[in-house]
């Protein structure tokens, strides 16, 4: 059965991850959601369908809860979501089956895959070491959802009850907040005088939201919080609320490149 799997990534984890399972399944096109936000309907070309992408506050990222209700699933038979995170997936694959749902179709699985946490407004990024972990943790987990996507298997790792009661809690603190001012959030960046000007903040964006003004960004408030300028700045110029993030680290997955991150503007085939 041939795949479309959409993806949407920031620091690279989404994309290494859609990578492995593009490969374990084969017979895969890997597809930036981000390539296809200008278009209302997008038709599903093949008959499984799979979504990789971060998990933001305990839901999706806007860009993909915008995303998966305007798919055309008619000729879906098997559709999965695959969730990377920092340890709390909250309600990403409840979300993720309502969504399917908006559009008419079904979820049939739903997978989580703990990654680097790449938050730094709130934590700092762990050490090298981890990164190494990280990888072959995430080499297990991606056989099993091979395994489990060839075999149409109908699985939702959703927590237990106490899990999801909690993630409730929080979604209903954090989340639905984030939601409403997620695309206006980048108010909170800022720029060091440290800047080189090199411009990769604006390269790297999926969703050209920076542009360089007299050498320096300035965000346009249609941001989805991924964080990639400012994961990828090569000077670690750019900080969030002020002085936090200045004694933190900066995070890009090992296997993707800053070219990686900004192809996803560009769509790899034309959708009939
Ligand atoms: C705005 C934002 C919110 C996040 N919220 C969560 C969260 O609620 N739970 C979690 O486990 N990780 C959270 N993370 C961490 C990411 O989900 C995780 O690092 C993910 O693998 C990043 O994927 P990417 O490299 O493809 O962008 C958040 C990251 C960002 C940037
Ligand atoms: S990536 Fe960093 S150094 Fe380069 S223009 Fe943007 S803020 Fe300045
Ligand atoms: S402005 Fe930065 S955080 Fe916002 S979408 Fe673009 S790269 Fe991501």
């Amino acid at each position: 059965m041939r795949t479309t799997l959409y993806y949407f990534t920031g620091t690279g984890n989404s994309l290494a991850c859609a990578r492995a399972v593009a490969t374990g399944l084969g017979d895969t096109d890997l597809v930036p959601i981000a390539s296809l936000r200008g278009q209302d309907r997008v038709r599903v070309p093949t008959e499984r369908v799979g979504i990789v992408c971060p998990v933001y506050f305990y839901t999706l990222p806007v860009l993909v809860r915008e995303f998966i209700p305007r798919l055309d699933l008619s000729g879906v038979e098997y559709a999965f979501l695959v969730a990377t995170m920092g340890g709390f997936p909250g309600l990403a694959v409840e979300h993720g089956e309502e969504l399917f749902g908006n559009a008419g179709g079904e979820l049939h699985a739903g997978f989580t895959v703990r990654m680097f946490a790449n938050y730094i407004a709130e934590y700092n990024v762990r050490g090298e070491r981890s990164v190494h972990a990280m990888q072959r943790r995430m080499e297990r987990r991606v056989k099993t959802i091979v395994a489990s996507v060839h075999a149409g298997e109908g699985r939702m790792e959703k927590g237990g009850p106490f899990d999801r009661l909690l993630s409730r809690a929080v979604f209903r603190l954090l989340g639905q907040k984030f939601l409403q001012d997620a695309r206006t959030r980048d108010r909170r960046f800022t720029v060091d005088p440290s800047c080189v000007h090199c411009g990769t903040c604006a390269y790297v964006c999926p969703v050209e939201n920076v542009v360089l003004v007299d050498g320096t960004p300035q965000w346009l408030s249609h941001c989805e919080q991924c964080f990639a300028c400012i994961h990828f700045c090569p000077v670690a110029a750019i900080q969030v609320q002020g002085k936090r993030t200045r004694m933190r680290g900066r995070y890009q997955h090992p296997d993707v490149r800053a070219d990686d991150i900004a192809g996803q503007k560009a769509a790899p085939f034309k959708q009939q």
